[in-house]
C-alpha cells in the first residue's frame, strides 16, 4: 500500500538549518519524511536540489515536498519545471492553506532568510493540513496541466 504521509525535503546550503527543523517537526506528525540534503554547508546550486526533490514528487515515491532555499524563489522556479508539479513559495498561512485547497500544490516552498522558524512551522503546518477542494478549481488545475 502507497504511504500518503511520504514527503520529501530538500534545500540549498541557504537553507539547511531550517529544513532540518522542518524534518523533525513533520516526523514527531508521523510523517516519513525522506530528506534528501544537502548535509553539509559549501555553496551549491539551488535547481539541482529543486528537480530532485520534484522527481520524488512526481515519480510518486512521495506524496509532497517541501524545498527551501534563501527566498523559496530559485528553487521553486526549478521545481516547476517538473512535469505534474505545482509548487508554491509562502511566506503566510493563508497562501500555504490556499494553494493546497485551489491549486492541489503537491510541493511548497521555503525562504530560510524570509521567514522566522516559528512562522515556517506554521506555514508547513498550514500546508499539510489543508486538502484540494476539486470542483471548479480542478478544472483550472487541469489547465495548469495541460
Ligand atoms: C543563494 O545565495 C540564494 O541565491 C538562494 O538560496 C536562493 O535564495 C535563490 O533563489
Amino acid at each position: 500500500m502507497t504511504n500518503t504521509k511520504r514527503i520529501v525535503l530538500s534545500s540549498d546550503h541557504a537553507a539547511i538549518d531550517l529544513r532540518q527543523a522542518v524534518a523533525k517537526h513533520i516526523a514527531a506528525q508521523g510523517w516519513d519524511v525522506v530528506d534528501i540534503g544537502p548535509t553539509t554547508p559549501e555553496s551549491t546550486h539551488y535547481p539541482l536540489h529543486g528537480k530532485a526533490a520534484a522527481e520524488r514528487v512526481a515519480s510518486g515515491d512521495c506524496t509532497l515536498g517541501i524545498i527551501l532555499c534563501g527566498t523559496g524563489q530559485g528553487i521553486m522556479m526549478a521545481a516547476n519545471k517538473v512535469k505534474g508539479i505545482r509548487c508554491g513559495v509562502c511566506s503566510d498561512m493563508f497562501s500555504a492553506r490556499m494553494i493546497r485547497q485551489h491549486n492541489d500544490a503537491n510541493m511548497l516552498s521555503l525562504g530560510a532568510r524570509v521567514v522566522g522558524e516559528g512562522l515556517a512551522m506554521d506555514i508547513v503546518d498550514a500546508f499539510l493540513n489543508a486538502e484540494f477542494e476539486g470542483g471548479r478549481h480542478a478544472t483550472r488545475v487541469d489547465m495548469i496541466e495541460a
